[in-house]
């Protein structure tokens, strides 16, 4: 079943324009469909292409409680600019206060193990309540944005969440992202301009160095694996699909 709806979808997509596929998607799964957006420069590029084209997908935040102001500031000017509503989903409080009485507020530096822990408590556990009764799950992951990402697909079952997980603009280099977002006049986090391409929560995230990967600065402390737990990449393309059947 699951195997027929991404298949469906995808041979719909693949040859779509993001904005076309996007509003295919508004259209058949409505505000069944979840925009996950940290306000990066390619979350801004979906949000553009769905304020523009007033789709009725639902565009939620993941709000850690440890952003950076400049994460805020784009925020808002996001809002302001589309006329957007943009969910905030914070954190349990009773597991965040629970962390931080018996490790303190920095306790992610400290291990890897402890790192997981405050990532699942101030995003993979806050997104978990977001896509409930969700269908699909658009992200803006993007395929060379890092080693990891590479084999990123434009849709996929996602066994983690149970749901289709659809990222419009998984093929685009970051030079195209660039383009979209001078063309359009698109607000982008003003960090970006100071060397940081990846931006997650502030005491996470440093300034890249040139040369450097670009989610270098993220858990720069850490030296594998730089992911959060959002996206574990147990995502299952077609090929990988039509193997196992
Ligand atoms: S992360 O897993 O390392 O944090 P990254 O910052 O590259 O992810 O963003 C990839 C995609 O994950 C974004 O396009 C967005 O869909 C989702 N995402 C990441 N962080 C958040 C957040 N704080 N709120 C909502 N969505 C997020
Ligand atoms: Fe916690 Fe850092 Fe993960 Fe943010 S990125 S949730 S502060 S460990």
């Amino acid at each position: 079943m699951e195997k027929l709806l991404v298949e469906e979808l995808e041979a719909e997509l693949k040859d779509l324009s993001p904005d076309q596929g996007l509003k295919l998607v508004a259209n058949n799964y409505g505000r069944r469909a979840k925009f996950s957006t940290s306000f990066g420069l390619e979350d801004q590029v979906i949000t553009h292409l769905i304020a523009s084209q007033s789709l009725p997908i639902e565009v939620f935040t993941l709000d850690t409680g440890r952003l950076f102001q400049e994460t805020y500031d784009v925020f808002d000017l996001t809002r302001q600019k589309y006329g957007l509503s943009i969910f905030p989903y914070f954190p349990n409080q009773n597991s965040i206060e629970a962390m931080i009485s018996r490790k303190g507020p920095n306790s992610f530096y400290e291990s890897v193990e402890n790192r997981k822990e405050c990532c699942f408590i101030r995003k993979v556990e806050p997104l978990q309540r977001a896509l409930k009764g969700a269908s699909v799950w658009i992200t803006g992951l993007r395929a060379d944005q890092s080693a990891s990402r590479g084999g990123v697909p434009l849709v996929a079952w996602d066994d983690q969440y149970q749901l289709i997980k659809y990222s419009p603009i998984v093929h685009w280099s970051l030079e195209e992202v660039d383009l979209f977002i001078a063309k359009h006049s698109v607000p982008v986090n003003s960090l970006h301009r100071k060397g940081f391409p990846s931006i997650g929560c502030a005491p996470c995230t440093r300034a890249i160095l040139p040369g450097e990967d670009l989610r270098a600065g993220r858990w720069w402390w850490e030296s594998t694996n730089k992911e959060c737990g959002l996206h574990e990449h147990k995502e299952k393309p077609l090929v990988a699909q039509r193997d196992i059947l």
